[in-house]
């Protein structure tokens, strides 16, 4: 509802991973990279990992578009209690596999089957599951089964496991240790830097059709990096409310005040809410 009023032509900060609004950061340029290579070069297992809302399905969404077209993805996002034959089954109709299949044993032989004939036609197929964090050891586990389709000399299927840092210290576990040892390329998604802040809002800002300049007045970064401590959602929220402020109050470029009362209102219900969580813990 703003948009005009800075010049924008949409949202800049909407909260969808959309990877068009991309700014690569130091991190997201080594996560992109790894990613893209780990794939193309049938690398197996690859792992991201990274803090609640740095980016990392942008980012995936980001490598996907880099593929080469010989590449086949299943995505699997809906990880929330997902057993080891839901997830087979979930593969199954990503990849189209049709069948009478009764035990987890007929879905990987089918499984098998069509990630070899692929091969053979030349193209590479991935796996991808995000938000992994989710997963229980015993689903992890079957992950693992899955990896083990090769032949004598390639995998059969890139397998990407995406998620929150939970999913390190799952992996860390002894029972996990064959998953762990099997990863080939991996990269955790450290948050912005105080010096990144400003870059990040201009690059979302100039995505959008506007220029960084004329919307905040010089100093607003420091503010916006303390409220969020580097983290691109965290950012993109606060921003989005401060344009919506200053819009209200027609003041175009934006002062550091509005920002930081901004920012201070989102920390005081940020506050509350949490209160409200504990006292409902302890209550
Ligand atoms: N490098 C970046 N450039 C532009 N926008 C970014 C960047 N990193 C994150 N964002 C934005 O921040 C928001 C959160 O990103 P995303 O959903 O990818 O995070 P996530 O790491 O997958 O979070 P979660 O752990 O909750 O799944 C999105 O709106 C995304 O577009
Ligand atoms: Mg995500």
């Amino acid at each position: 509802m703003y948009e005009a009023f800075f010049g924008l032509r949409e949202p800049a900060f909407a909260l969808t991973p959309d990877p068009r609004f991309l700014w690569l950061s130091d991190t997201h340029q080594e996560g992109l990279a790894a990613l893209v290579y780990g794939i193309s070069r049938r690398k197996g297992f690859l792992l991201l990992t990274g803090e609640v809302g740095t980016g990392k399905t942008t980012l995936l969404r980001a490598a996907l578009d880099q593929l080469s077209p010989d590449t086949d993805v299943a995505l699997v996002l809906n990880t929330g209690n997902l057993t080891a034959i839901d997830l087979l089954k979930l593969i199954a109709a990503e990849f189209r596999i049709e069948g009478n299949f009764e035990s987890k044993a007929d879905y990987v032989i089918a499984l098998n089957k069509v990630l070899l004939d692929r091969l053979r036609a030349g193209r590479n197929t991935v796996l991808i599951i995000d938000e992994a964090q989710n997963l229980s050891p015993e689903t992890l586990e079957e992950v693992r089964l899955l990896s083990n389709l090769e032949t004598d000399t390639e995998k059969l299927m890139q397998i990407v496991l995406v998620g929150q840092p939970e999913l390190l210290h799952m992996l860390a576990q002894p029972s996990l240790r064959q998953l762990r040892q099997r990863i080939a390329v991996e990269h955790h998604m450290e948050s912005l830097a105080p010096g990144d802040v400003g870059d990040y809002l201009a690059h979302r800002l100039h995505v959008a059709g506007g220029r960084y300049e004329d919307i905040f007045a010089p100093g607003a970064e420091s503010v916006f990096y303390s409220f969020s401590a580097g983290c691109p959602r965290l950012l993109s929220l606060l921003a989005d409310r401060v344009l919506l402020a200053a819009y209200s109050q027609e003041v175009r470029p934006i002062p550091v005040s509005t920002v930081e009362q901004k920012a201070k209102s989102m920390n005081a219900s940020r506050g509350a809410s949490l209160r409200d969580q504990l006292s409902r813990v302890e209550g």
